[in-house]
């Protein structure tokens, strides 16, 4: 690098999880008004051998995911600092997330930047072929009275782009996450409990491998140990002037 360039901009990857969307209105699921804690049984609809055996689970699952609040959710000021610090080039803005609500994507960062760990909700794919559709078009025929759609294709069952309890996550989104981890300056896990794995264990490979380590969330974690850095308070509060403060 001669003189005249400026250092690369530092790599910042965000773990981010379901605490990070509750202030756009999407419930987490394990705080203290959490999905499982509510409902325990509402575990049973994301779980792939309860959600491919009992067709009660699938409709229920089709109702839940016609009223679920992420579809008319808006990014909030957590989801925006982000965005902000990527598209001020101060750093290259990695984030893998758990979340399965698209708001990252909605708040600008691009497609690129956002690693869905767990896919997402916006779309849907057949447990025969694999065919992937449009999640509002499914709905649409729901709306329309069809209770269990099935793929059109080949009449499987049809199931959310999400990873269900039970399920692998995709191993090519797996590795990029794990190289970003390896490689990343600063690793900040936004609004998660940390206690689902392999997300989880992201924040300790990032820690052995030298990155500073940033834990942001309201409740303690398994990692707050390990980190460099806990930040406790409301995500939508503490993390624009956290991020704020890595541009300069
Ligand atoms: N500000 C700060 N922290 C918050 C806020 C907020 N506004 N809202 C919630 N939290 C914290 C909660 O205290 C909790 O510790 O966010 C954390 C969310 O943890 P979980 O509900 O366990 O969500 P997450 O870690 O994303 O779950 C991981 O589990 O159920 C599966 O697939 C699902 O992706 C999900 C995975
Ligand atoms: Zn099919």
């Amino acid at each position: 690098m001669n003189s005249g360039e400026s250092p690369p901009a530092p790599t910042v990857v965000v773990l981010s999880g379901a605490g990070l969307s509750t202030e756009s209105g999407i419930p987490d699921y394990r705080g203290p008004n959490g999905l499982w804690r509510r409902d325990p049984d509402a575990e049973k609809l994301v779980t792939y051998s309860f959600y491919m055996h009992d067709p009660e689970i699938r409709r229920r699952s089709w109702r839940m995911r016609r009223d679920n609040p992420a579809f008319r959710a808006r990014p909030n000021s957590g989801h925006e600092a982000l965005a902000r610090l990527e598209r001020s080039g101060a750093a290259r803005v990695r984030v893998i997330t758990q979340n399965v609500d698209g708001l990252h994507q909605l708040s600008g960062l691009p497609d690129d930047a956002v690693l869905e760990l767990h896919g997402s909700i916006r779309s849907v794919e057949c447990t025969g072929c694999g065919a992937r559709s449009a999640m509002a078009e499914a709905l649409a025929r729901v709306d329309a009275g069809e209770d269990d759609p099935d793929c059109r294709g080949c009449g499987s069952i049809l199931k959310s782009a999400t990873v269900m309890f039970g399920q692998s996550l995709d191993p090519d989104v797996l590795g990029e996450a794990v190289r970003l981890t390896q490689e990343c300056e600063v690793f900040l896990a936004v609004g998660t409990s940390l206690q689902v794995q392999p997300a989880a264990s992201l924040a300790g490979l990032a820690a052995r491998h030298g990155a500073r380590l940033i834990v942001v969330n309201a409740e303690p974690t398994p990692y707050d140990g390990l980190a460099d850095q806990v930040v406790r308070g409301s995500i939508g509060q503490v993390l624009p002037p956290l991020l704020d403060a890595l541009r300069r």
